[in-house]
């Protein structure tokens, strides 16, 4: 089959789009707002996107409920940094909970019952059960388009200035997926779990 993405004339159920990039790491991001409230919230238009420095992306699609944007990008956007939180099977239920829309006062940490951890260079705290932080300085917005005028789409662009690697999830110095077990974004409400490696030498 063949659609055009402008006309989505794909005469399916569902927009097929998501299934076709798959699968998509999630960005569960801690940050706070200029007025000092924390916020939690997972983003699976997410990855890294440089080695040296460091760079993630995480990507904001359309708008609250109530027609605002999203909290976790007029934070980053209002103090500068955040902390990508490695979502994991052990903690699916929680990352599912904290993207629920609330008001900006909600601290999604309450919410979903977890626990909090201080992070060393930056001000937006670590979700302390997760094995794998990413302390974050605010790089750069990039506008996309938008099919709805009243959405906003973009790319939050920041530089990785921490890492942080619980010994557990290391097997001799390296980090042992089988034992982080990162869960990604499929389409549709499917997900994967990262539980199986393979490796491989690119020729020459
Ligand atoms: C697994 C998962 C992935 C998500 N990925 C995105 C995404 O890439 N972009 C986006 O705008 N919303 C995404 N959402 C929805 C946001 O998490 C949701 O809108 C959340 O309320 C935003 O919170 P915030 O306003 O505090 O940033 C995702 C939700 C889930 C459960």
């Amino acid at each position: 089959m063949f659609y055009d993405t402008r006309k989505g004339d794909h005469g399916l159920p569902r927009n097929p789009f998501k299934s076709c990039v798959v699968p998509r790491p999630i960005g569960w991001i801690t940050s706070i707002s200029a007025a000092g409230a924390v916020n939690l919230a997972p983003y699976s238009f997410f990855n890294g996107v440089a080695g040296e420095p460091p760079m993630v992306m995480f990507a904001t699609n359309g708008r609250k409920p109530d027609g605002s944007g999203k909290d976790s990008v007029a934070n980053c956007e209002a103090t500068g940094e955040f902390v990508v939180n490695i979502a994991t099977w052990a903690l699916r239920e929680a990352m599912n909970r904290t993207s629920l829309h609330a008001p900006g006062a909600v601290d999604e940490f309450e919410l979903a019952g977890l626990e909090t951890e201080a992070s060393a260079l930056v001000r937006p705290p670590r979700v302390k059960a997760s094995p794998i932080h990413l302390e974050c300085r605010f790089h750069q917005t990039v506008e996309l388009p938008a099919r709805d005028p009243e959405s906003r789409n973009a790319i939050v662009i920041g530089e990785v200035i921490g890492v942080h690697i619980a010994d557990s999830v290391l097997t001799e110095g390296l980090v042992d997926m089988e034992k982080v077990k990162p869960i990604a974004r499929l389409g549709y409400l499917d997900y994967t779990r990262v539980d199986h490696v393979f490796s491989m030498r690119r020729p020459g």
